[in-house]
């Protein structure tokens, strides 16, 4: 099979669907969650569902550099074909994401290239959006930029607050990254669009 790794900081929603979504004919499993992060709420749910664990806290390594060189060493045991993102609240280094062409995939809260970067949902609302949602990318050294892979659309309405519309987005990250992991282990990397 083709194996993943998923990298949280958080509550790990997305990593519960992309986890539970590589079961029976599923051509991926999950072989490692890794939190950047040591309390995350992620890390148990992780461990609930059955998939090994790792923390390497970047708080406790001076740089970016010696933070990399031990996430590499958490990943190695692990040899994953695939590493997805799914709210990791690092930016990688070029020579991280370089030794791993095409082979990092993203989660970000917005219709990419709108909205790069953090606070997604509020710029949606400033901006005066109808439409908003989330991007599945490659992930190349540029932030929330690379070969679009997916996109899910919510619409924007007229009393959203940033949570609301957030929590409407999530809904759609939800539906959106098992579906486009599952196309991508697959070898299909044909933009799929959700609505
Ligand atoms: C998700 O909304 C994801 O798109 C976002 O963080 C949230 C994580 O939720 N990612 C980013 O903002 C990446 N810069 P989760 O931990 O419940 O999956």
């Amino acid at each position: 099979p083709v194996r993943v790794a998923i990298l949280i900081s958080g509550s790990g929603s997305n990593m519960v669907r992309l986890v539970e979504s590589m079961t029976g004919e599923h051509p991926a499993r999950p072989v490692l969650v890794l939190s950047n992060v040591p309390g995350a709420g992620g890390l148990d749910r992780a461990r609930a569902l059955g998939v090994p664990t790792a923390v390497v806290d970047h708080r406790a390594h001076p740089d970016r550099a010696a933070f990399e060189a031990a996430l590499e060493e958490a990943l190695a045991p692990a040899r994953p074909d695939l590493i997805c993102l799914a709210g990791f609240m690092r930016v990688l280094s070029a020579d991280f994401v370089a030794r791993r062409a095409g082979r990092i995939l993203n989660i970000h809260p917005s219709l990419l290239p709108k909205f790069r970067g953090l606070d997604t949902h509020a710029r949606a609302l400033a901006a005066g959006e109808t439409r908003h949602g989330c991007t599945v990318h490659e992930v190349t050294p540029a932030l929330d930029d690379g070969p679009i892979l997916g996109q899910a659309e919510v619409p924007v309405l007229p009393d959203d607050t940033p949570e609301t519309l957030a929590a409407r987005v999530l809904e759609a990250e939800h539906r959106l990254y098992p579906a486009v992991l599952r196309r991508v282990a697959e070898g299909d990397r044909t933009p799929l669009r959700l609505d």
